[in-house]
């Protein structure tokens, strides 16, 4: 890299994923280096201000702040690596409501001589009016491919066409959307693009069942955790939005290639796609701005569905293929959601039913009366384990249920590794437990008697924390604890998700009492124990019974919408329909969110 390159762009460009939850701005201190031969620029003040004295002394650098000034070697520690998650592909299989766009239609050409010197096109097209297909529109991309396949295909010429059915206007009208050897399977990709995680599918698309899933993480990641410090990111780099584009491609093309590889398939099998992800997901992958999402009032470029050619943005399928995106209910509310809500088969419910997939961002839709209203509210990364103190994703050594017996505690971690932190679901029991044993009152504050309870010096003054692992247990050589400000991160992320849920009530006039059905869904959804989820206040004490845990909806939403042109009108008439909620200016917001800090 060029003198003066940060070393956090450097490692991108290496493809080294470190953690940047700030998006290199230097606040969140993540990204922590430190040179083991050669030199680097100068500790920077803010470099001065965010790293600990200790950390400093020992050369310890922000990468996104230390600037390359010669040849250096860098170590890096484990901490300030993005680490394989425990990613969630799993959800409803095949819809039930099966109507493709596309279909296949086996045929048998002319064979070309010197007694039949037509086109390749011409000769394909007298082929289709004998199979009473006269008026197909036939792509340029396609007809490129046409030649080379109608020649593998000889002596007998049979060829398989994949027949697009285009609905967008009053009257049907059919498309060429690929031509292959005779007896070749096709399939569909749907992704569900997450902020954090991908998950892909390879869809059937002559029966709708899944014939491969394989999830990874995005790799936008290392420009910023969140939607928030993405933004910034390609508000502040020229061609950051195309860097971000790419990476994101390139991850997803890799992931088709791992899928194809998995059932003996080739991209050319892959004839159409259906994308769905939050609003700042959709609008990177689609190459549209992201700028207006990141200031007041927050709007999105596009709400409609989309549908265009996947080479457009890079996507190694067939080369007729296209995607299929959902449309966006708000800046804040995406195709994902809209996915979530078919993946769950919300389709006008009779019942009182809420649905939720938590999140940085959790978006929220109510149905009551043949009425739907959603929101989304800003419950933070904290249950992906950020701005806890020993806070980890849900990977391998991530303590994820704990008990409290006594003076023991009891923990269990992700693949029975060693303790090396806690992630989401772990939070979660550690506070209802804290709570349930009288460790914590109802403001957040530790007290009682506990072995596992000390005073401890923090950012602000002395707190109390409580160790979940000692040092002599875990893989990191050092307590896992949670502190009072750890707490206090979790009452803020549980008490917008709980504010979500209670605004939507009162816009429908009814209180929890009145929900039948209660749908979590996403991994952390999938994941979270719901007796702590109750205890702590997060969701409404409601019989158990009505709370089903979904497990990747979204994801299942993508797939339907692949091989259903019911459920993709069905999508855009949520769209339409649905009355959002935007929390900022609720008059009922503020008074629900104070109301829902404290724990029950
Ligand atoms: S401090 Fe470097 S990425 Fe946040």
């Amino acid at each position: 890299v060029p003198v003066g390159t940060n070393l956090l762009d450097a490692a991108r460009q290496a493809g080294v994923e470190l953690v940047a939850i700030c998006g290199g701005e230097g606040i969140c201190g993540e990204c922590m280096i430190r040179p083991t031969a050669g030199s680097l620029s100068a500790p920077t003040l803010t470099e001065k201000a965010e790293l600990a004295a200790n950390d400093l002394a020992a050369g310890f650098r922000l990468a996104c702040q230390a600037q390359v000034v010669g040849d250096v070697r860098i170590e890096i520690p484990p901490t300030s690596l993005t680490t394989p998650q425990r990613l969630q592909t799993e959800g409803q299989d095949a819809p039930d409501d099966f109507d493709p766009p596309l279909f296949v239609l086996d045929l048998q050409v002319d064979p070309p001589g010197l007694d039949d010197l037509r086109s390749d096109e011409s000769r394909l097209r007298s082929a289709l009016a004998k199979n009473r297909h006269p008026r197909i529109t036939i792509e340029r991309k396609v007809l490129a491919i046409l030649p080379a396949i109608l020649r593998q295909s000889a002596p007998d010429y049979r060829l398989r066409l994949v027949i697009r059915r285009n609905t967008e206007t009053e009257h049907e009208t059919k498309s060429l959307a690929a031509v292959l050897p005779a007896n070749t399977k096709i399939y569909g990709l749907a992704v569900d693009v997450g902020t954090t995680k991908l998950a892909a599918y390879l869809v059937d698309l002559e029966n709708g069942t899944t014939a491969a899933r394989a999830g990874a993480m995005n790799p936008q990641i290392s420009y910023g955790e969140d939607v928030i410090s993405r933004i910034a990111y390609t508000n502040s780099h020229p061609d950051g939005a195309k860097t971000l584009q790419n990476s994101l491609v390139n991850s997803l093309n890799n992931l088709l290639d791992e899928l194809c590889t998995e059932i003996d398939a080739g991209q050319p099998q892959i004839v159409e796609a259906v994308i769905v992800g939050n609003t700042c997901m959709h609008h990177l992958f689609a190459g549209l701005p992201v700028a207006q999402l990141g200031t007041a009032p927050y709007v999105a470029a596009v709400s409609d569905a989309l549908l265009f050619p996947a080479s457009d943005v890079g996507l190694k399928l067939s080369a007729g293929a296209l995607v299929y995106m959902p449309p966006n209910i708000a800046g804040y509310v995406g195709a994902d959601h809209i996915a979530m809500l078919i993946g769950a088969r919300l389709k006008n419910p009779s019942q009182t039913t809420i649905a939720l997939d938590i999140g940085t961002n959790t978006e929220i839709s109510l149905f009551h009366n043949n009425l739907h209203w959603s929101c989304s509210c800003a419950s933070g990364p904290a249950f992906e384990g950020a701005h806890i103190t020993d806070g980890m994703r849900a990977a391998a050594g991530a303590i994820e249920r704990l008990q409290i017996h006594g003076t023991e505690v009891q923990i269990k971690t992700i693949s029975e590794q060693p303790a090396t932190g806690i992630c989401g679901s772990g939070i979660l029991d550690t506070i209802a437990e804290l709570r349930r044993h009288g460790l914590i009152d109802h403001r957040g504050v530790l007290k009682g008697q506990h072995p596992n309870l000390f005073l401890q010096k923090e950012k602000g003054g002395p707190h109390s924390a409580f160790i979940l692992a000692s040092a002599d247990k875990t893989a990191i050589g050092r307590d896992i604890k949670v502190t009072r400000l750890d707490i206090n991160e979790i009452q803020l992320a549980k008490a917008a998700i709980r504010t979500g849920v209670e605004t939507l009530l009162s816009e429908a006039k009814i209180t929890a009492e009145d929900i039948d059905t209660f749908l979590v869904a996403g991994a952390f959804g999938t994941y979270l124990d719901l007796d702590s989820a109750i205890r702590i206040g997060m969701f409404p004490d409601i019989g158990r019974e009505k709370y089903e845990q979904i497990g990747n909806a979204a994801g299942s939403g993508a797939r339907a919408m692949l091989v259903s042109l019911k459920q993709r009108q069905f999508a855009e008439q949520i769209s339409l329909s649905v009355n959002y909620v935007e929390l900022a200016t609720n008059p009922a917001f503020h008074k629900l969110y104070i109301g829902s800090l404290a724990f029950p």
